[in-house]
């Protein structure tokens, strides 16, 4: 059996850095051993060195990390060429600029050459896997997939479904959508890597019978992946409450038509209250805080006190191009000052947890990605201290594991990341690029 050999310094995780102390594990001088798309085993050099095949070539990469590959769990592949698009916050952004780039989607060159663009970028950021939302056409989720397919990434991906409140190019009906999310499900779900997330936009772009549509769908499909967006923008909330006002909340009308469930992740989550939080523990539905996007559509700050008291499920995602970086370093980066900003200090070591093992563990995923556990698949970044001056001047000085990570974190973007690997192949180098 061909291994590959890494020996680097290495950071995974076996829990919680915030439940307890020990949960992460770091090698200053450690391996992964790779075999069929694998990790084989990984942990500190001497105890594996004698599990190292004759031959193996081992790759010496002693001056850099090697950590998980990271999870973007929201972004819109689609928004790719119109990210940093100025507008007064979501509504606005979204008429002016969102849906009419949207409608270029229907042209199939577009969308390929968009998605191979958007997952070359992705693998640029060390981000091996993410939730990723097509446009309303269904041959945009088979240009995400396809380009996925070509770089064996595990990706989850889905057609959006919008049939009111967009223009009418946008559209689709609760029948096609339902048609074409069922055609989709058939052709990428499980497809090697690729998985498929059922994509109603939003709770005002879609009627009550396409809702019930999506009700049907996950129900027939109980092990697909939900997404959507909720509570991010005041004026949005505002008018969820005069479409449905029979529902309770804003996240109740998701719950209405049984979309919160494990594997439903939901965009923003800035305006919930203390029951729509206890549903989400309740139902295991993720959080998606997306803190650059947040930023810059002036959208409000997440609640991470809030969040931990309550226990649902959170995870760190761009939310590209209403999010304004690809780079999960520095999505880590924006959510430490949010969190700041409502008195919590979010350590470097939960924000590396929660771009990996604590979204895998959110996702489901835990048996495949997120750690360098033995038989996880072998999705990995090689990150680089030295990858800039300022970042080696502190990195030089880093006297923690949390100090090192902090400065990635805080000074890190795709310039950090040396090399980025999918089940064991190499998928990005900083040097080649
Ligand atoms: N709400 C509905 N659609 C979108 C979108 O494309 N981006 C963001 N940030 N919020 C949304
Ligand atoms: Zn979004």
């Amino acid at each position: 059996m061909t291994q590959s050999v890494f020996r680097a310094q290495l950071l995974t995780f076996t829990g919680d850095p915030a439940q307890s102390p020990d949960a992460a594990q770091f090698h200053e001088d450690g391996v992964v051993i790779v075999e069929d798309g694998q990790v084989a085993a990984s942990g500190a050099w001497s105890a594996l060195k004698e599990r190292v095949s004759d031959g193996a070539q081992v790759h010496d990469m002693r001056d850099k990390l090697i950590v998980p590959g990271f999870i973007d769990t929201h972004i819109h592949y689609p928004q790719t060429d119109m990210i940093a698009s100025p507008a007064p916050g979501l509504l606005p952004w979204l008429d002016t600029y969102t849906f009419p780039t949207e409608r270029g989607f229907e042209n199939e060159a577009i969308a390929q050459d968009t998605a191979q663009f958007f997952v070359d970028e992705l693998l640029k950021s060390g981000t091996t896997t993410a939730l990723v939302y097509c446009t309303v056409h269904k041959q945009s989720a088979d240009a995400l997939f396809t380009a996925s397919e070509a770089k064996n990434l595990r990706m989850v991906a889905g057609k959006v479904l919008m049939d009111r409140h967009c223009p009418e190019f946008l559209r689709d009906t609760p029948q096609t959508g339902y048609d074409d999310s069922a055609e989709l499900i058939g052709r990428w779900h499980n497809k090697g890597r690729q998985m498929y997330a059922l994509t109603p936009r939003f709770a005002p772009t879609s009627t009550e019978a396409q809702l019930e549509a999506c009700e049907a769908l996950a129900k027939a499909h109980g092990d697909i992946f939900i997404q959507s967006h909720v509570a991010e923008n005041l004026d949005e909330v505002k008018w969820v409450k005069e479409l449905f006002p029979r529902q309770r909340s804003y996240l109740d009308v998701y719950d209405r038509y049984g979309l919160l469930r494990r594997r439903a992740v939901y965009g923003h989550c800035i305006w919930l209250d203390d029951e729509d939080r206890q549903r989400m523990a309740e139902t295991g539905a993720v959080a998606a805080h997306c803190p650059t996007s947040n930023l810059f559509l002036g959208s409000g700050l997440f609640d991470f006190d809030k969040a931990n008291e309550s226990q649902m499920p959170v995870t760190l995602a761009t939310d590209v191009g209403g999010g304004t970086s690809f780079s999960m370093l520095q999505t880590m980066n924006e959510a430490h000052k949010v969190a700041r900003m409502g008195g919590h200090h979010l350590t470097a070591t939960r924000m590396f947890w929660l771009a990996t093992a604590g979204a895998a563990q959110a996702l489901d995923l835990a048996d495949k990605i997120g750690t360098l556990a033995p038989q996880s698949e072998a999705d990995f970044v090689v990150l680089d201290p030295k990858a800039t001056p300022l970042l080696a001047r502190r990195t030089a000085r880093a006297e923690s594991l949390e100090e090192l990570l902090f400065a990635f974190a805080l000074l890190g973007d795709d310039r950090a990341v040396f090399e980025t690997y999918a089940a064991g192949a190499r998928v990005h180098s900083r040097e080649s690029a």
